[in-house]
């Protein structure tokens, strides 16, 4: 028990590196709070308008996930530790200890996880998000229809691809889908009233 709560604890710590806030500072583009949606991610990094810098959010925020979920798998294995890193590390994002707790929407981190904890549900997750990014251009509404969807994925009978994957694995889908979905009610909002700015649109 000690073990899974240092493991959570080492997960929560990597999650919380705000990197959109980190990298966008450091290469003098601003505070990445500040415009935009004011949200640390990729997308909102991309209004700044470096798309290397957004790119590097993504792998960056997308990493740590994958990072604290392949630690725990390294060190205890099975799969109920690495989901519980993954989680925390999930949790880090949103609620940072080092932005006061103002994290993150998390959909960078929730592929970086699905990737790690089982690669198929993660290219699946990511397939959906591109072709709803590039079919309607709304990257708030491409992740809420790849996390809506993943938990789905997860219980497809295919033993092809892996699937149905795991109840820790399922339970991660789950926990981080709905957390995604509540960190966008703006973004909803938005979308309901046709006002969520189209990707590549530079204000929000
Ligand atoms: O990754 C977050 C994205 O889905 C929405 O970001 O900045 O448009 O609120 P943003």
């Amino acid at each position: 028990l000690l073990t899974l709560a240092l493991i959570a604890l080492a997960g929560y710590l990597l999650g919380s590196i705000p990197f959109g806030v980190i990298l966008t500072r450091a290469a003098g583009a601003g505070d990445v709070r500040q415009i935009g949606s004011g949200n640390i991610g990729a997308t909102n990094v991309l209004r700044t308008g470096r798309k290397d810098l957004a790119l590097a959010t993504l792998l960056l925020d997308a990493g740590k996930g994958a990072a604290a979920l392949l630690l725990a798998r390294w060190l205890i294995g099975g799969d109920l530790a690495p989901a519980i890193a993954g989680g925390a590390a999930f949790l880090g994002h949103l609620f940072p200890v080092w932005l006061r707790f103002k994290g993150g929407k998390g959909v960078a981190t929730f592929f970086g996880l699905m990737l790690a904890a089982w690669w198929p549900l993660g290219l699946l997750a990511a397939a959906t998000w591109l072709i709803v990014a590039f079919g309607l251009r709304y990257s708030s509404l491409a992740a809420l229809v790849a996390a809506l969807l993943v938990p789905f994925y997860a219980v497809l009978p295919l033993p092809g691809l892996g699937l149905p994957v795991s109840t820790p694995v399922l339970a991660l889908s789950v926990f981080t889908a709905i957390l995604i979905w509540i960190r966008h009610h703006e973004n909803i909002a938005r979308l309901l009233k046709g006002l969520e700015p189209r990707i590549g649109a530079k204000k929000a």
